[in-house]
């Protein structure tokens, strides 16, 4: 079914057979622009999002597009980024997983006023760290990002492997019956994320005479996949994703973002593939593996590289579990095999790649003697003030999690516990990496694993530890936005 692409696809590709043999890794990517140097605009707008030749969405955007255009910039360069906001609501922009100065990281009422109507900011930061990252607005973020106010951002290291063909997929849902948005995100009165405004109730707005079961008293984590049941790829769904173009023998690296609300288990089909890094941190050694999936929770990235050895039309897909959804697959289209049949995904059910396992174990740059430590325990329960259901951390919602408040130069211990029946947690701390020390009790035998989103499903329990290197305000928060804006939110605060 993928063999026969529409025109818009098809134009999109006519830019992909551009030569990439630049000295730096350029992007190979056709279906989204790529922005290079060090001082960008990106405005925000509405625009029409064109999911395929149905399916339309009155998106809000950076630059008209969604994903906004990638910011491709090379590690050590001081860049600049002003912001216009052509919207009717205020506007930020949070660069998700890149350390930047404080008061450049884009969350409204701690480290900016948020940018209003006709107004514009500069953010300016050195991108020290090289790495897969991406950035969205952190104003309402479960409305604004769900509306498609994001987009990608790669450092390029200084010294770099060179691969043949550099791919970046943004992932992300959309809604068939979009009077369904308020389900998700809440009430929760919280820095950035609130909505504001009173949540629907399930019952009412779901059942409408639309081709929706029942969802009322469904938890939140049942609801979501059957609400969310359009799977896009850089703005794109179905047979509208556009090809990743190979020529065979060509090193490939995917760089894959999670800017939805659920996670994705990708197989790709018929390679051998290593994990070379996740949240832009390298692993050490990864291993080659092969039909496994990878499992990427919301906020999360991963970069892997294959050798495109395997001529033919392949798949990195999804199987949804969700009959009516538009699964999520994106062809590998081998130069000359343009009309090949794709090839059928295997019948049996694929191990999970364990990343707390993969990598060759190295040294770990954490001793732990005198570090604050913390506890999270994550759950959901009835907010106690009003009735709702919250989402929140050690019994507490944002602002009533009692921040982790530290000094410069402390090692901070956090343990979080995911006691939630069904709901994953997907940790985002702004502003540092942490490392992962263990994983329900039993340390982290892979390549040390650093991250600033870790994905805690239910009934596991992880360690981690980072530095106080970054002095300021930094949200702490399940990266599940209508989780966040729920109350599953804690701060770090120090001079
Ligand atoms: Cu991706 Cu607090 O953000
Ligand atoms: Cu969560």
């Amino acid at each position: 079914e993928h063999a026969g692409h529409n025109m818009a696809a098809t134009q999109d590709n006519t830019q992909a057979t551009a030569p990439v043999t630049q000295p730096m890794a350029a992007a190979s990517d056709s279906s989204m622009q790529v922005l290079t140097g060090n001082a960008f605009t990106l405005t925000a707008k509405e625009s029409m999002l064109h999911l395929d030749d149905q399916t339309m969405k009155t998106a809000w955007t950076y630059n008209g597009t969604v994903p906004g255009p990638q910011l491709r910039v090379k590690q050590g360069e001081t860049v600049s980024v002003t912001l216009k906001n052509e919207l009717p609501e205020p506007v930020t922009i949070h660069w998700h997983g890149l350390p930047v100065p404080n008061n450049m990281d884009g969350i409204p009422g701690v480290t900016q006023n948020a940018v209003k109507p006709n107004e514009s900011f500069t953010y300016r930061f050195t991108a020290d760290v090289a790495g897969t990252y991406w950035y969205h607005s952190h104003q309402n973020s479960s409305k604004q990002v769900d509306k498609g106010l994001y987009g990608s951002l790669v450092v390029e290291p200084k010294t770099s492997a060179p691969v043949d063909k550099d791919f970046t997929l943004v992932l992300d849902e959309w809604m068939q019956d979009d009077s369904m948005a308020e389900m998700h995100g809440g009430s929760g009165a919280m820095a950035g994320m609130n909505h504001g405004t009173t949540p629907a109730s399930p019952g009412t707005s779901a059942g409408s005479g639309h081709d929706m079961p029942d969802m009322n008293g469904m938890s939140d984590a049942k609801m979501m996949p059957l609400m969310y049941t359009i799977f896009s790829v850089n703005g794109k769904t179905g047979s509208a994703i556009a090809p990743l173009r190979v020529k065979e023998g060509e090193k490939v690296r995917i760089r894959l973002i999670n800017a939805g609300y659920l996670s994705h288990k990708l197989n790709l089909q018929g390679h051998a593939f290593k994990i070379v890094s996740t949240d832009g941190q390298p692993l050490h050694n990864p291993p080659l593996v092969k039909d496994q999936l990878l499992n990427i929770a919301p906020g999360e990235r991963y970069d892997l590289e294959f050798v495109a050895n395997q001529p033919g039309a392949w798949l990195l897909e999804e199987k949804s579990s969700n009959p009516g959804a538009k699964s999520l697959a994106v062809p590998i289209v081998y130069e000359g095999q343009e009309h090949a049949q794709h090839q059928a995904e295997s019948a049996n059910p694929l191990p999970v790649v364990d990343i707390t396992t993969y990598g060759e174990a190295a040294k770990s740059s954490f001793s732990l003697d005198q570090a604050y430590d913390v506890t999270y325990r994550m759950d959901l329960n009835t907010d106690t003030r009003d009735g709702q259901m919250a989402f929140t951390i050690n019994g507490q919602t944002f602002p009533n999690v009692p921040p982790l408040d530290v000094q410069k130069g402390d090692l901070i211990k956090v343990t979080f516990v995911n006691n939630s029946p069904e709901d994953v947690h997907p940790m985002h701390l702004h502003g540092h990496f942490f490392q992962v020390l263990s994983k329900n009790g039993k340390p982290i035998s892979g390549s040390p694993l650093r991250k600033d989103t870790l994905n805690v499903q239910p009934g596991e329990s992880y360690v981690v530890a980072f530095a106080a290197d970054n002095p300021g305000e930094w949200m702490f928060h399940c990266h599940d936005l209508g989780h966040a804006a729920k109350g599953m939110v804690s701060e770090v605060k120090y001079a």
